[in-house]
């Protein structure tokens, strides 16, 4: 089988970790956050996958690659000249995704959904149901700020509506799809949104089903929901069982540590903690609910929570980070600096806490 992952967005929204990396490849769970899907579609016998990209193609195919080896996929990068939006890159690949297809259909995911995939299940859907798309929905507590979809009993999909001010459904879309190949017959190579444009006029046509999501989902593409579903991925991974996470007298709860990276003793670090590669931590510092990215060195006795520090930070001792702060890529934080809800962009120098808490340092 194949799939198109939507790759090509910009990703403003979890800047500044996205001027360094395109969003698909920063890493969540010391993976880039692509890889997981790719992964778990090379579970269910998906062995070629489109890449929908707009921007910075060769990062992206560097970072993937080594991952597509190792699950066994091969990836094709299909590159806009302008942004097409969320269904412009189906019809712009169509030529590849209809090549030697037998099965005749191919999975779309936004590249920021984070959930247990449940692509066993949808082809199994889709092929009972036989209508031209399946679509994953979630059932959120209050979908009063989200676009939402009503169905019938016969799980098709009837219509969609935004924002709805009075209950009709609790539904949202997931961002996961599987359609018929015939489909993109609905699309033009022009920008063009499936949500807004595509999906209402299959609906109406009766082509669209739905199947509901069972598992925990995050959509990851603002910081506050990449921790929120750093959370959920550890706890879904604690009740597998799984050997990912690490236990002993320093971790507290569920924590992810890449074997390479070094935690002194007198640490306590969790729960919800992701540490990734060549990371030192030392003696005596805190870290909760909060990730920690390749090669960032924290010195003793620091404390971070609720925040995630870029690639290669250099954090100075007895300084205090929380609030949902977000540091880019090479940012150095001198002694005792304390910082609170604090955006700062990559290569800075932090010496002083007065001009940096709750501000974006440029
Ligand atoms: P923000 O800039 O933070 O809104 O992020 P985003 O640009 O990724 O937007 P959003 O999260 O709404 O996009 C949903 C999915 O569609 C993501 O997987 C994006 O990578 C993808 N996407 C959005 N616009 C385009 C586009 O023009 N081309 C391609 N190929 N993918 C897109």
């Amino acid at each position: 089988m194949k799939a198109l992952i939507l790759v090509g967005g910009f990703g403003t929204r979890l800047r500044p970790l996205t001027f360094s990396c395109p969003k698909p490849c920063v890493e969540f769970c010391n993976k880039p956050i692509v890889c997981h899907q790719i992964e778990a579609l090379a579970k269910v016998g998906v062995t070629e996958i489109v890449l929908a990209i707009n921007y910075q193609p060769e990062m992206m195919r560097e970072s993937i690659e080594k991952y597509a080896r190792e699950y066994g996929v091969n990836i094709i990068c299909s590159q806009e000249t302008t942004p097409l939006g969320t269904a412009g890159p189906l019809a712009l690949a169509k030529d590849i995704l209809t090549r030697d297809n037998p099965e005749g259909s191919f999975f779309v995911l936004n590249s920021d959904i984070i959930c247990d995939y449940p692509f066993q299940e949808m082809i199994d859907f889709h092929r009972a149901h036989g209508k031209e798309g399946t679509l994953v929905v979630f059932p959120v507590p209050d979908p009063s700020r989200y676009g939402v979809i009503v169905t019938n009993e016969a799980n098709e999909i009837l219509s969609f509506v935004e924002k709805p001010k009075e209950f009709i459904s609790n539904k949202i879309n997931a961002g996961l799809y599987l359609l018929k190949t015939s489909m993109i017959d609905r699309i033009e190579p022009k920008p063009t949104s499936i949500e807004r444009e595509i999906f209402p006029v299959m609906a109406a046509d009766r082509q669209l089903c739905a199947v509901t999501l069972k598992s925990f989902w995050m959509d990851i593409g603002i910081p506050k929901d990449y921790l929120a579903g750093t959370e959920l991925y550890l706890a879904h991974l604690a009740k597998k069982n799984s050997q990912e996470l690490i236990h002993g007298s320093k971790f507290a709860g569920n924590v992810m540590i890449d074997p390479t990276a070094e935690i002194e003793e007198g640490c306590i670090i969790g729960p919800n903690v992701c540490i990734g590669p060549n990371c030192k931590v030392k003696s005596g510092t805190r870290i909760s609910n909060s990730v920690i990215l390749a090669g960032t060195e924290i010195n003793s006795h620091s404390w971070i929570n609720g925040s995630i520090i870029g690639w290669k930070n250099k954090i100075g001792r007895w300084v205090r980070i929380e609030g949902l702060s977000v540091f880019g890529e090479d940012v150095v934080v001198k002694d005792e600096v304390f910082l609170n809800a604090t955006i700062i962009l990559p290569h800075k120098e932090i010496k002083d806490s007065e001009f940096a808490a709750g501000k974006i340092l440029l």
